[in-house]
């Protein structure tokens, strides 16, 4: 009699595939055509976990905001794999992907990209209401977070009635109001003093120790470093290299 058939194995990720937010693999982009082409990520490999808060520190021109563009989904690749949860972009309808990246990512842009029209308090829970989330709900949750960045006196200023530091802090609320499992900043301390930058750093160091979130900060500011669970060095469109960093908490005792 022939053995028993052996069964095939069940397909589950690997253990440590589990803790992936972030995949990428040899990911390429570039701008242009002929002579003016400008070849911004040349094969990019880079996993994020979930828990952490990685930093992506390089000289200007690298390609940082090219490749957190790519990992929120704002850009396309040219060619490689990126991966967010499990989830390529490429392979949603433009409906779906906008609806997904709605919910799941927030971005702060370098230049803050508030819409000028709209209060402090209106930009701010514009992520939760075009989710259709009840207008009451909205505003207090964003009202509640715009007072944790210390901005509980300037809900009804217009963008332009604030300072480059203010706009920034509304900008880092918008990118969280709805709880998104990835956030990704570009250079979020860039108008901030070294104690409203830390108190910042706090808050989004808070969020990334949240179970099944993801962060990614492209940074020149070494006074953060030090929040950093893992540094990634890149250079002319490459990760040259990866470091553990202190992870750290915002000091006990002090102002954070
Ligand atoms: N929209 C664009 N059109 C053409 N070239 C671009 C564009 N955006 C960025 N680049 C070029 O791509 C390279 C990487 O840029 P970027 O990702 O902005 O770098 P970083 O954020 O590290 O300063 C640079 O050489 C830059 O000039
Ligand atoms: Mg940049």
């Amino acid at each position: 009699m022939d053995p028993a058939p052996v069964p095939a194995p069940i397909e589950r990720p690997h253990e440590d595939e589990i803790d992936i937010a972030v995949h990428c693999s040899d990911v390429m982009k570039a701008y242009g055509a002929g002579n003016t082409r400008v070849l911004a990520l040349r094969g990019v490999d880079l996993n994020v976990r979930t828990g952490e808060m990685l930093m992506l520190v390089g000289p200007s021109g690298c390609g940082k905001t090219t490749l957190i563009s790519v990992i929120a989904g704002i850009l396309d690749q040219d060619a490689g794999e990126c991966l967010v949860f499990g989830e390529d972009f490429r392979r949603m309808r433009t409906r779906d992907k906008t609806h997904w990246r709605g919910r799941n990512i927030g971005f702060v842009f370098q230049s803050f990209n508030l819409l000028p029209t709209l209060t402090a308090v209106e930009n701010v829970a514009v992520p939760l209401l075009i989710q259709h989330q009840p207008r009451a709900m909205a505003m207090a949750r964003a009202s509640a977070l715009l007072e944790r960045v210390g901005l509980k006196e300037r809900l009804r200023s217009l963008p332009s009635q604030l300072s480059g530091g203010q706009q920034q802090r509304v900008a880092i609320a918008r990118a969280l109001v709805h709880g998104p499992r990835l956030i990704v900043c570009d250079e979020p301390t860039s108008a901030l003093d070294h104690e409203t930058g830390s108190s910042v750093m706090g808050l989004l160091r808070e969020i990334a120790r949240g179970e099944n979130r993801a962060l990614v900060i492209v940074t020149h500011d070494a006074r953060i470093f030090p929040y950093a669970d893992r540094l990634a060095q890149m250079d002319d469109g490459r990760i040259k290299s990866i470091s553990a960093g202190q992870g750290a908490a915002p000091p006990q005792g002090t102002h954070p």
